[in-house]
């Protein structure tokens, strides 16, 4: 890295300019920005955040390092319900409490990573909903574990993916919740939330909602509906996360689509997070500057609509560091050159802010906006 940054101030994202590919591009300092009409608008703090695993927080590396430089943490998968109660009645809060440990120590915001997602959903509760569709199986759980973090855990994935536009039932992905509870379930979730912790911050949070497709068109509509609907009936919703699973193979972000979805959401008095960011390639064989430079240019894409909305008022990344990004699970040769020793960095996804190395890359600095606007 030859930007004449100290290794600390790469790490914990000191940074004010943003460079990509040697060319700057202008940020909002001194919280104030310049729209289009060239008059100066307020611009919020923004926060940022990554995902963590617990056995990360507990060794004195660069990878340490850049987690105590971020603002929120949030459990990758630590935090599901059934890596939380896997057998019945018997819940690990091992990990949690690792997470807000550490958060404690050094400042930070905890966003609890998620109350009902289908796919870590432990199978005791499946059945259990299935045969008795009794509210009380989403009580218990949801009492395990938010007051026992209440002032500890400020935000709550309380649903997560729960739009399906293709295969769902009025837009609603068919999961055990919504066979148990119907689609309402989404309601009461965020209800029995809200009675358990009053104060924290309640989200929903989806994916495939920044590209120009047919699918991604009727995703964020859907999106748009539910939340409606949601306010309409006064449920406590607090924020929107947007996941930022970018796909090269995708094409580009459609900025255009993304601000005005942006606008209508922060029209109905949601905030929005852009969670889960990172970025599956789709050419691994082209030169590293090229790839990276790749990287970082959609992310820049997002970020250059997602500043611009005042109501966006924190990123999160899905890790940091290449080594450690799920990304790695969707191709075998990747998954295999993560696991080798040492790691052949070259060979992974470089989806993250980090190499596998832990190596700052363009997409660290694409993302030193957030921290300078924090
Ligand atoms: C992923 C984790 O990164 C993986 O390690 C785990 O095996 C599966 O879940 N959407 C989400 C995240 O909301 O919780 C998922 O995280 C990625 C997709």
């Amino acid at each position: 890295m030859s930007l004449g940054l100290s290794r600390r101030e790469i790490l914990t994202g000191v940074l004010a300019m943003p460079l990509i590919s040697g060319m700057m591009v202008t940020t909002p300092v001194d919280g104030m920005s310049s729209g289009d009409s060239g008059a100066t608008v307020p611009v919020p703090a923004r926060n940022f955040g990554a995902a963590v695993r617990p056995d990360q927080l507990s060794s004195e590396n660069a990878l340490c390092d850049a987690i105590r430089g971020c603002q929120i943490l949030v459990p990758e998968y630590h935090g599901q319900w059934s890596a939380v109660e896997w057998r019945r009645g018997d819940p690990w809060y091992g990990n949690y409490d690792a997470i807000c440990d550490f958060a404690e120590r050094n400042g930070q915001i905890v966003r609890g990573h998620s109350l009902i997602w289908e796919k870590m959903t432990p199978d005791w509760a499946r059945d259990e909903m299935a045969e008795r569709r009794d509210w009380r199986t989403i009580e218990r759980h949801f009492a395990t574990l938010v007051p026992r973090y209440r002032g500890r855990i400020s935000e709550w994935v309380v649903v997560n993916e729960m739009i399906d536009t293709q295969d769902g039932d009025h837009g609603l992905r068919r999961t055990s919740f919504q066979r148990a509870y119907g689609n309402d379930y989404v309601r009461r979730a965020l209800e029995t939330a809200r009675a358990l912790d009053p104060s924290a911050k309640l989200m929903i949070n989806d994916y495939s909602l920044v590209y120009d497709n047919p699918i991604d068109e009727a995703r964020r509509n859907r999106m748009l509906r539910l939340v409606e609907d949601l306010k309409a009936r006064n449920v406590p919703l607090d924020m929107v996360g947007i996941q930022g699973h970018l796909e090269l193979a995708k094409g580009k972000v459609d900025q255009r689509r993304t601000a005005r979805f942006l606008k209508d959401l922060a029209a109905m008095d949601v905030e929005i997070a852009i969670t889960e960011l990172d970025v599956l390639e789709s050419d691994m064989s082209l030169p590293i500057p090229n790839r990276d430079a790749r990287v970082a240019s959609t992310v820049h894409d997002l970020l250059d609509v997602a500043l611009d909305q005042p109501a966006v008022r924190s990123v999160v990344t899905w890790g940091l560091s290449d080594q450690d990004s799920w990304l790695q699970d969707r191709a075998r040769s990747t998954r295999e050159a993560q696991t080798c020793s040492p790691v052949d960095c070259h060979r992974l996804n470089r989806g993250l802010p980090f190499d596998g190395e832990m190596k700052p890359k363009p997409m660290q600095i694409a993302l030193s906006r957030v921290r300078a606007l924090a």
